[in-house]
């Protein structure tokens, strides 16, 4: 029989390590991006009390208008974009909005312009439709994108760039009038930005500005739960853009997850419309644990990154060993598992990444064996 899907669709760098990571009991998890922080209390009663009360069935598949409307509020709010409810579609968080926006603007063949460093799950979505990532470098130590840069990677089949600010792994929040210049090259090529804005709430200083301020009609923005309410594994987010966008991507959404969570839908409703003081709370924590790495690698001489926003830093290993050579041994003999800046591209080999969204404690802890580990490797 015939397999239509190749068997050889990309595999995450950061998930080889944390499978390893998770089969050897008492390894310091500094991975994955997931906060070490619960969902806020409101948010669970909210769940709990929509199941109780009936709402345990399949809804619209753009997701419960109160949703729809609460989110065109946050989009105000916080990103300064405004944009009414049939603008939004609810999903079962960034990646599949990710996906629907890959799928929407590029078919088999097709290109789409992909930060390097980047995160590596762009890849699996884009390849299972055909699409062919080609890398833009971000240069060290800013991160931020140059326009010839971007042109000399443009092709006849280029359909999309995809802009991740504040970046995975980069910890870049890109400047306003950078993202506007994006926007206009962006525009110029009649192409469209896929803007993942998933971190668009852990932002230390500078202000994120979503590509949708200038180009609405011309951006797909990515959001979601998962890190700025700490509910990564509820899975929920949604994509914002153009009206008729957003209904051709709503019958795609249809015929794949049919609609959110019920009782999850009210749950990010809360969310939103609850308290924020707990998001507050945790980007004061990371960027605490930002300073602290930073300033506990550079006491062991090593060079790091400059994130002002997400949960991320890249540190410089020692040279003699690839990023994921150095993984692999952190691992087995110091018992710390951090991701390879190969894991993300070409550009962060020699760096490795470090999530500062793990506990204080485990971060000091595995910081200070990195530290003495790379000492060893010098
Ligand atoms: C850059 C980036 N985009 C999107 C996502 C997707 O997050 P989720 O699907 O949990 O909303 C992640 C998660 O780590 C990420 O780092």
């Amino acid at each position: 029989m015939h397999w239509a899907l190749p068997h050889n669709l990309p595999a995450s760098g950061i998930r080889d390590i944390l499978n390893r990571a998770i089969r050897q009991p008492g390894t310091i998890r500094l991975e994955t991006g997931e906060p070490n922080f619960p969902p806020p209390a409101h948010v669970l009663e909210a769940y709990v009390a929509a199941s109780k009360t009936g709402h345990n069935r399949y809804t619209a598949t753009e997701g419960i208008e109160p949703l729809r409307q609460a989110i065109a509020a946050k989009s105000l709010r916080v990103n300064g974009v405004e944009r009414s409810a049939n603008q939004v579609l609810v999903t079962p968080g960034g990646i599949p909005g990710l996906f629907l926006a890959f799928m929407g603007t590029a078919g088999a063949g097709d290109e789409i312009l992909v930060p390097d460093p980047g995160w590596p799950d762009y890849l699996g979505g884009m390849a299972s439709l055909g699409i062919r990532p080609v890398f833009y470098p971000l240069a060290a130590p800013d991160y931020i994108p140059d326009l010839d840069v971007l042109t000399a990677h443009l092709s006849p089949r280029t359909r999309a760039v995809i802009v991740n600010s504040p970046g995975n792994p980069t910890g870049r929040v890109f400047p306003a009038e950078t993202v506007q210049h994006i926007v206009e090259w962006a525009r110029s090529h009649d192409l469209w930005i896929i803007s993942d804005e998933v971190y668009d709430q852990i932002v230390f200083e500078g202000a994120p500005a979503s590509p949708a301020l200038w180009a609405p009609e011309c951006t797909l923005s990515v959001y979601s739960f998962s890190k700025t309410y700490a509910m990564t594994g509820w899975r929920l987010g949604y994509l914002c853009g153009p009206v008729d966008a957003m209904e051709s991507l709503t019958r795609v959404a249809m015929g794949t997850w049919s609609s959110v969570a019920e009782p999850l839908q009210y749950a990010g409703l809360a969310a939103l419309q609850g308290p924020q003081d707990m998001v507050d709370e945790m980007r004061a924590a990371y960027e605490r644990r930002r300073d602290l790495a930073r300033d506990t690698l550079s006491g062991w001489g090593l060079e790091t990154s400059r994130p002002n926003g997400a949960f991320y830093l890249l540190a410089r290993i020692p040279e003699g060993l690839t990023s994921r050579q150095f993984a692999l041994e952190l691992l087995q003999e110091a018992g710390v598992a951090v991701a390879p800046g190969s894991a993300f591209g070409q550009e962060a080999e020699g760096w490795v990444r470090i999530s500062l969204a793990s506990s204080e404690g485990d971060l000091k802890e595995g910081l200070t064996r990195l530290g003495q580990f790379s000492a060893v490797r010098h």
